[in-house]
């Protein structure tokens, strides 16, 4: 099944309060759904421990409100990318409920699209309002055309094994660390839906539909390379504020942000979560030399200057 492109992200309706989003609203709350109030006002929702910035003598030596803008627009970044992974959810599981393959899936699909619906909505207290479809992150976008362009085993594992699997891990993360509390309960209350819809995903894939699959195997690799080059959003966004800074300084930087072993951390989940749903067997058929490894600080400076 095929998804034309512009099918993908939608544009939000331009007036203020729509009728349909007014439905929307009633319709969540004859559900029992109660939005989350925010508690904190300067939208600083993860602060410089969260992206380990506390450990860089660069980000010590800048001034109050540099630090500022660049807590600022990375707390964004989060925030959008959360946006679009949501949203990428209710097209997930529209896709998977229209090729699903028994009347319970289908169910199981219809529930799961409600509650990603449901995920959107409580995060919307804490979004930038001029968030806009033409403005897609890269990952994002890789996951929508995943979406879009891919078969079933692939959707199964990539998204719903491999993404939603990791996603648990990331929102308790996220959720662990902000310092608001509203922030906190939003995560909270997701993470047990993505519990059973990893856990779904588990059940319902054929291992052997996986092998042989160039596109699965194309769109993992693309993947993984996504998550090996490292923190590239925060090193470009102190770039943007700290205009000069030169290619020893972004060395330093990358070296005490610990960019390399967090990176590995993050490849380290993402391979215990491929090995738990292929098997060892299958998984060394998927390996490329290297591709559950970081790059080096050296491949990363290259990537990021
Ligand atoms: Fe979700
Ligand atoms: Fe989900």
């Amino acid at each position: 099944m095929k998804i034309n492109k512009d099918q993908l992200f939608l544009k939000n309706i331009s007036e203020n309060e729509s009728k349909i989003e007014r439905l929307v609203k009633v319709s969540f709350a004859a559900n029992g759904f109660t939005p989350v109030e925010k508690t904190i006002t300067d939208g600083l929702y993860w602060g410089e421990n969260f992206f380990f910035l506390n450990k860089s003598s660069l980000w010590k030596s800048l001034k109050e409100e540099q630090k500022f803008r660049i807590l600022s627009r990375m707390n964004e970044h989060l925030l959008r990318e959360a946006y679009y992974i949501e949203n990428a959810g209710m097209l997930y599981a529209a896709k998977m409920n229209i090729i699903a393959e028994s009347q319970e899936e289908r169910s199981f699909f219809s529930i799961m699209g409600f509650e990603e619906a449901e995920h959107l909505q409580s995060l919307t207290p804490f979004l930038n309002a001029n968030i806009t479809a033409s403005d897609v992150p890269s990952f994002s976008s890789h996951i929508g055309k995943i979406i879009t362009e891919g078969d079933r085993p692939s959707n199964l594992f990539l998204i719903q094994i491999l993404l939603e699997g990791w996603g648990l891990s990331y929102y308790q993360t996220l959720a662990e660390q902000s310092a608001d509390k509203g922030m906190r309960e939003v995560f909270l209350r997701i993470i047990k839906d993505e519990t059973r819809h990893h856990s779904a995903g588990v059940l319902l894939l054929e291992k052997k539909q996986t092998e042989q699959n160039t596109f699965l195997l194309d769109a993992f690799h693309e993947l993984l390379n996504m998550v090996r080059i490292g923190p590239w959003t925060l090193i470009q966004e102190i770039k943007k504020e700290v205009g000069d800074l030169s290619e020893k300084h972004t060395k330093i930087l990358i070296s005490e942000i610990n960019a390399v072993s967090d990176t590995n951390q993050k490849l380290a989940r993402l391979k215990l979560l491929t090995e738990k749903s292929l098997g060892d067997e299958l998984l060394n058929k998927f390996q490329k030399n290297g591709i559950w490894l970081s790059y080096s600080e050296e491949d990363m400076l290259k990537a990021h200057s």
